[in-house]
């Protein structure tokens, strides 16, 4: 039994020698154990979407020399240390606290700027005390996955008038990888645009973009929206950009000011003048009156209308009583729209007196019924006394024609002559000898013979049948000759006499 009483004595020696061994030999062991000194990391590449958790893996043998175990990123003089034992690394944790062969770390929160690559490295201390590298690991390039910021566009700096060709951008940036794509949308109609521009950090851990559209703007597009549509494979669904176009347009009014009741008006009406600013925008609008030139203390009536295609419209009213010294008085719309130029558009109040104007009328009336009435009269006149000149003329040619061919003779009974040319003169009858040159045949004379006048009486064959039918002939129309200087019209005898007649009038 002599084991036994030895035996706690000697695996207490043992003991003991070990931890001697180990203290003391350490450094000499350390040399050897270099060799067998093992130190694994495994990852080659990691991608990690940016803000999750980046573990980083790496292993050690259990036996290794004294010295620490660090995480750099980068080697070379632009490395960086990420974990050691000592020291504060907030978004650093170790897997396994303490461990001597894991030494795995959790990098949480993960940014773009941590892409890199990252090596585990055993370092141990010499005999100066300063650390050397024992061992690295290969290293594990980490790159972080970022998504693109949300886009934003951007549009001129200033607003412009409809038909203008602008520019419109789109950037987000942030992302990694590089590739991106980046459509544009006007509504739901695409346009086309160059590539995006890619531009990257130093490091290149992440990429920004910049893309840029020419766009003409429109009135219509008041209601547009311009959209900047950008896909990359970390986003589960593409982002979207929008810009309203109303805030690159400025439509200007056009404008008009009008009077009720137009000018002229009479005295002590009253006058609405309305300016009419039609189809602006933006909304902001300042519409001032002016009268002669002169800003007037004007209620404001005036009330925005948003028309359904997104412009503006306004009606600014003024009234103004007439009065006679406000003849001539000019009103002006003053439009001011966005901060522009001042539009000016003027109207003139003309006042007419009623009481002048009623005495213009009247006399004007006057003597418009006046000159109508000379008018009538002359022409009257002047048919009357055409009509006059041509009934004598008539007549001269009738009696000139009467010295010829129409005539009328009397012939008186022969009162000494025994054979006369009249049988039918037994009552001592003369008869007047008319010769009508139309009606020659129809027409039978018998002139009647008192003791001291004559008629000479005409009796037409038209109304044969009537004695009332006789008509006497108006002697004053029948010249009667009584020259007897003219030679007879028919040869007559000698004993013949032309009669003068003498006839009295009724
Ligand atoms: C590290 O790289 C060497 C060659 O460069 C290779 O032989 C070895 O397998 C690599 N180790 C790991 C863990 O990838
Ligand atoms: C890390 O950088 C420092 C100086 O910045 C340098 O002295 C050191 O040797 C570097 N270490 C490695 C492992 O590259
Ligand atoms: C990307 O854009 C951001 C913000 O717009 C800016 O701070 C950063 O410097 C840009 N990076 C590059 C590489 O252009
Ligand atoms: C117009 O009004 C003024 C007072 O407002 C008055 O003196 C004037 O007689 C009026 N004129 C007419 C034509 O009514
Ligand atoms: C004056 O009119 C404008 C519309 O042009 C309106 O927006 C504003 O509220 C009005 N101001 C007052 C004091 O009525
Ligand atoms: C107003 O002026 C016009 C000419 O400008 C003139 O014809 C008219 O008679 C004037 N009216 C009054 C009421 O004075």
């Amino acid at each position: 039994m002599e084991p036994l009483p030895r035996g706690p004595g000697r695996v207490a020696w043992s003991l003991t020698c070990l931890v001697l061994l180990f203290l003391r030999g350490w450094p000499g062991v350390g040399a050897q154990t270099t060799l067998g000194f093992e130190l694994q990391q495994p990852q080659d590449k990691v991608s990690v979407k940016a803000g999750e958790t980046l573990t980083l893996i790496c292993t050690t043998s259990p036996l290794s020399p004294p010295g620490p175990v660090k995480w750099l990123k980068g080697w070379g003089s632009e490395n960086q240390t990420i974990y050691e034992q000592t020291g504060s690394f907030p978004r650093v944790t170790r897997a396994v606290d303490g461990s001597d062969t894991v030494h795995t770390i959790h990098i949480r929160d993960v940014q773009p700027e941590d892409a890199g690559t990252y090596y585990c490295v055993k370092f141990r201390k010499s005999v100066s005390a300063a650390e050397e590298v024992l061992q690295r690991g290969n290293g594990t390039e980490v790159s972080v996955l970022a998504k693109p910021t949300h886009p934003l566009v951007s549009g001129p700096g200033h607003r412009v008038g409809p038909g203008e060709l602008v520019p419109f951008t789109c950037t987000a940036g942030g992302f990694f990888p590089e590739n991106i794509s980046v459509k544009w949308f006007k509504n739901r109609t695409s346009i086309s645009a160059q590539p995006p521009q890619i531009t990257s950090g130093r490091t290149k851990s992440s990429y920004n973009m910049s893309s840029t559209v020419m766009m003409t703007l429109w009135e219509e597009d008041v209601r547009s929206q311009l959209i900047c549509e950008v896909q990359h494979r970390t986003l589960t669904a593409s982002l979207r950009g929008t810009y309203q176009l109303s805030q690159a347009l400025r439509v200007s009014p056009t404008v008009h000011v009008d009077a009720d009741p137009p000018s002229p008006v009479g005295v002590n009406k009253t006058v609405k003048f309305t300016c009419h600013v039609k189809r602006f925008y933006p909304g902001n609008v300042v519409v001032t009156w002016l009268e002669n030139g002169t800003e007037m203390n004007v209620e404001n009536t005036s009330r925005l209308v948003e028309m359904p295609q997104g412009l503006f419209q306004l009606n600014s009213v003024v009234e103004v009583k007439a009065m006679e010294e406000k003849n001539g008085s000019t009103f002006t719309c003053r439009v001011v729209h966005d901060a522009q130029d001042p539009v000016d558009r003027m109207a003139t109040l003309r006042i007419t007196a009623p009481d002048r104007k009623g005495m213009d009328d009247e006399s004007s009336a006057v003597n418009g019924s006046l000159l109508l009435i000379c008018i009538v009269v002359g022409v009257v006149c002047t048919v009357l006394a055409l009509l006059v000149a041509a009934i004598l003329y008539l007549i001269r040619l009738k009696q000139s024609k009467g010295k010829s061919s129409p005539s009328a003779r009397l012939h008186e009974p022969e009162k000494s002559s025994e054979a006369t040319t009249q049988e039918s003169d037994p009552n001592n009858l003369t008869y007047a000898d008319l010769n009508f040159e139309k009606e020659k045949k129809s027409i039978r004379r018998m002139v009647e013979m008192s003791q001291q006048s004559e008629y000479a009486c005409i009796q037409t064959s038209r109304a044969p049948n009537g004695d009332d039918n006789l008509t006497y002939a108006d002697l004053d129309m029948v010249h009667l000759s009584k020259a007897p200087k003219r030679p007879a019209p028919q040869p007559e005898e000698t004993g013949s006499e032309y009669a003068s007649v003498q006839i009295p009038r009724k």
